[in-house]
């Protein structure tokens, strides 16, 4: 039951990663808290152990995305802050892609973030104000090869955040969003491989998963956001974007003034797109 004053807050894919560190940490701070997950069955005892209720989610279906909302509403009274953090990644090279494969990263990375805005605002909007954070990533000011339609799908986000922000301010709305770096979280395992594989593409595809997959596992600590995203909730004034982890806030700020001709041949370099000395030095240590 929710006490009086208590701010209620929604976060989409809480049963691991950083969902789960948000809802956790902002279960601990007395907010009254929702986390979702496609199968909430799995997951209800670890959120109860954590102080936050599991509610079911599928960003990828409108009805499944207004019921979750209802159900908050109905349990809670209202929503003051929702957090968009669901997200997948399917990796391989463009030219692998199927435009399905490519459908289903927007429908959960892009549409699902609309869906769930779409079905809160207007209880919102009904008790005069709210906030809505959403996770984006470094990919969402880079195009990283192997997760191209990631990086689309989280660009397209910071448009449509961008815009969003601005149209309902007057609504006493805040918008924010956050962009990741790497951080330790399933969600390299959990990324889905292409289901196509062209031959010209395997060097390439072996070098850039092991130094995805190195980044994720040797990434920062997802507590690290939950705090940020805590200190968001409680801003007076929340800044449109946030960088988070070393590399996700240095290199977002760094980047405007790396020249693509050297910036490019770079990140083909460090990320192994081209079999280099400086990739296999880099790597030397990471096994398979
Ligand atoms: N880890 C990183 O290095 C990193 C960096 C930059 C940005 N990010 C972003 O951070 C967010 C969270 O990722 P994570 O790293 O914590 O990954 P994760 O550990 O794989 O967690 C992903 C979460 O999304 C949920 N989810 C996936 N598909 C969904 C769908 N169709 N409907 C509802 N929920 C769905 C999953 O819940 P269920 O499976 O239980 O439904 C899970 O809780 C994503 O938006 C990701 O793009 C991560």
């Amino acid at each position: 039951m929710t006490q009086r004053g208590q701010q209620v807050v929604l976060v989409t894919g809480a049963s691991v990663g950083f969902g789960l560190a948000t809802a956790k940490l902002l279960a601990q701070r007395r907010f009254s808290v929702f986390g979702t997950s496609r199968r909430p069955d799995q997951h209800r005892e670890l959120a109860l152990q954590n102080g936050f209720t599991m509610l079911e989610l599928d960003v990828r279906s409108d009805e499944s995305a207004r019921a979750c909302v209802e159900a908050v509403q109905s349990q809670a009274g209202r929503i003051d802050v929702l957090v968009n953090n669901a997200g997948i990644v399917i990796f391989g090279a463009l030219e692998e892609l199927s435009i399905d494969e490519a459908r289903a990263v927007f429908e959960t990375n892009f549409f699902g973030v609309a869906r769930m805005v779409n079905a809160a605002l207007p209880i919102m909007r009904q008790h005069g104000g709210g906030q809505i954070i959403n996770v984006s990533s470094l990919g969402g000011l880079i195009g990283t090869p192997g997760e191209g339609y990631y990086s689309a799908s989280k660009h397209a986000l910071e448009g449509y955040t961008m815009a969003l922000r601005q149209e309902v301010k007057a609504f006493n709305i805040d918008v924010s969003l956050v962009g990741p770096g790497f951080f330790k979280t399933g969600i390299a395992q959990a990324a889905q491989p292409a289901a196509l594989k062209l031959p010209v593409y395997d060097g390439m595809r072996e070098r850039l998963s092991r130094y995805l997959r190195h980044n994720v596992e040797h990434g920062a600590d997802p507590t690290i956001l939950a705090w940020l995203i805590l200190d968001i909730i409680e801003s007076d004034n929340p800044r449109w974007r946030y960088g988070a982890g070393v590399d996700g806030v240095w290199l977002a700020r760094l980047l405007p003034f790396i020249p693509r001709t050297l910036g490019e041949p770079l990140l083909r370099k460090v990320m192994g797109v081209e079999d280099s000395f400086l990739y296999r030095w880099l790597s030397r240590d990471w096994g398979k």
